[in-house]
């Protein structure tokens, strides 16, 4: 179990508490600020000046002057998958254009790997989030395909984090679709794959996960599809999420509202009814900056659904296609340039946003009876996670409480 830990020397502490610090709005900063932890779960937070008293047995961290900030929460990732695409994206810098079709060549790569290959690999990219200060992290399945596969991608993800999602529905796999049953009609083969998806594949993956999803988009499935494989992923007692508007309006924001969603991703392409929809719900917009990098669409205008009163989240969307990146901070430098988020509200959106899209309440800020899932940055404020592009800025790591990135120095 980790020990008692007090940080103190905290030149700006970001709680996202607006209770606790006056300053930021509703980033709640403290400045010289002390945090102390046990057990795993923060049980104080304030000026340092005013700290506990430091009893025997709690560690003494002294951050220096440094900024302190909640763990990031990337609450969209398609982790466990075989290969790459880096041909793919070279020609897409070239010219060429991003398709869902894409992801049909993941998924032979994928079926071909074997358990320990995608494990390895998974262990690969936990140390890469946890290095880039990422604490909480959801996964999602839809590079297996079959039901054995999908079983395999979502037991696998379980094994590294409890937000494991469900998304049998992000392509119709080649054997339907050259299924000469269908004759080449895509609808057809479509609705058949469906009927798998909601039936033995969700039986065999639902009790590995917490989420569903479904890929809403021309090149994947219809609104109509979406919506049997979300409620029928709900009737299984699943969570409902949805990718949708990605490339191009289209049903996914609409459905995503009315079934309750708790978050609907990507919202590149969006008509003022989507946004007053998101608007009045409880369903979080996720916006997924290193997809249009890497894809070179326009970037979605988060101005715009914040305006509009909108819950926004950012996520990486870590995946060998449309996003290879599994870095909040790169997102956040992104947001801010590109997307018309202040440095705070990227902040805000990728750590208490991530938190709302996942329907979590114990990650996402540093207040006492959460998660001690903390990162402090080489730096003296928050601002410089925009402010300096690329540059690897977490120093230190703690989550629940333990440390899992650097070392943890007797000062
Ligand atoms: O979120 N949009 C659908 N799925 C992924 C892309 C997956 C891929 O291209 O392999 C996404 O962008
Ligand atoms: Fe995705």
């Amino acid at each position: 179990m980790p020990r008692a830990t007090l940080i103190t020397n905290i030149g700006e502490l970001v709680t996202n508490d607006e209770q606790a610090g006056r300053e930021g709005g509703p980033l709640g900063i403290i400045r010289d600020a002390a945090v102390l932890f046990d057990d795993g779960l923060v049980t104080w937070v304030g000026p340092a000046a005013d700290a506990p008293a430091q009893t025997a047995g709690v560690e003494l961290l002294d951050a220096g002057g440094r900024a302190v900030i909640p763990g990031f929460v990337d609450s969209h990732t398609h982790l466990v998958f075989g290969g790459d695409r880096a041909e793919e994206f070279a020609a897409r810098m070239a010219g060429d254009r991003y398709e869902a079709g894409g992801i049909r060549s993941t998924v032979a790569a994928t079926r071909a790997a074997t358990d320990d290959e995608l494990r390895a690999r998974l262990a690969g990219f936990v140390a890469e989030l946890h290095a880039q200060g990422t604490t909480t992290f959801e996964i999602k399945s839809g590079y297996g395909l079959s039901v054995a596969d999908e079983e395999r991608l979502v037991r696998l993800a379980r094994e590294v984090t409890q937000e494991v999602t469900f998304l049998g529905a992000h392509v119709v796999p080649f054997e339907f679709r050259e299924d000469p049953r269908f004759d080449g009609d895509q609808a057809a083969a479509g609705d058949a794959y469906v009927d798998v998806v909601i039936g033995e594949m969700l039986a065999a993956c639902a009790p590995h996960s917490r989420w569903v999803d479904a890929f809403c988009e021309r090149g994947a499935f219809t609104a109509e599809q979406s919506r049997r494989v979300l409620e029928a992923g709900a009737a299984a007692g699943l969570g409902v999420r949805v990718h949708g508007n990605q490339l191009g309006e289209g049903e996914g924001v609409h459905l995503a509202v009315e079934l309750g969603a708790a978050s609907v991703d990507h919202c590149t392409f969006l008509s003022d009814a989507d946004v007053s929809a998101l608007a009045s719900s409880d369903t979080v917009a996720t916006l997924l900056p290193g997809v249009e990098f890497s894809t070179r669409q326009p970037y979605p205008d988060a101005r715009r659904l914040i305006d509009a009163g909108v819950t926004v989240a950012l996520a990486s969307d870590c995946n060998p296609g449309s996003s290879f990146t599994s870095s909040m901070p790169f997102c956040i430098a992104v947001a801010v340039r590109d997307m018309g988020m202040t440095p705070a509200e990227a902040l805000w959106a990728s750590t208490a946003g991530g938190a709302l899209a996942l329907r979590r309440d114990d990650v996402g800020s540093i207040r006492p009876g959460l998660r001690a899932d903390l990162v402090e940055l080489d730096a003296p404020s928050h601002l410089h996670l925009a402010y300096r592009p690329g540059v690897p800025l977490v120093r230190r790591v703690w989550a629940a409480g333990a440390p899992v990135v650097g070392r943890p120095a007797a000062t």
